[in-house]
């Protein structure tokens, strides 16, 4: 098969990883392995060689990870799970029309590393 140039799209699909006792939580422990792998297969489904999904560092809103980011439409997915990249990659990817249920936006960005970690004295929480 010839290749496709440059992408329409990129699906950058976060699969860091933090110590687990990390007061900021991350995404390869909640799936997002397994989540780039389905990515890669239902594009390859869909014969969708004009998007090409990344394996990514740190995308940022750790708080609603798994954290998908598609460019150049600047959509932004959270809590994303196995079950939801068909859809995403028919609706979206395929046909222009993001799932908007699973969106995120500027607020998800803004929600604090440390909720729900108050265990940790100040002195143990490492740097972000
Ligand atoms: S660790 Fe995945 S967005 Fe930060």
């Amino acid at each position: 098969m010839a290749r496709a140039g440059m992408p329409r799209k990129f699906v950058f699909v976060c699969i860091n990883e933090r110590p687990a006792e990390h007061p900021r939580p991350s995404c390869h422990p909640r799936g997002s392995a397994s989540l780039f792998e389905a990515f890669r297969e239902q594009t390859g489904v869909h014969s969708l060689v004009d998007v090409k999904v990344v394996a990514s560092g740190c995308l940022e809103p750790c708080m609603v990870g798994p954290a998908v980011y598609v460019a150049p439409d600047d959509v932004w997915y959270g809590g994303v799970t196995v079950e939801d990249v068909p859809r995403i990659v028919e609706e979206h990817l395929r046909d222009d029309q993001p799932v908007e249920f699973l969106r995120i936006g500027r607020e998800e960005f803004e929600l604090s590393p440390l909720a729900g970690r108050s265990d940790l004295p100040p002195g143990e929480i490492p740097p972000v």
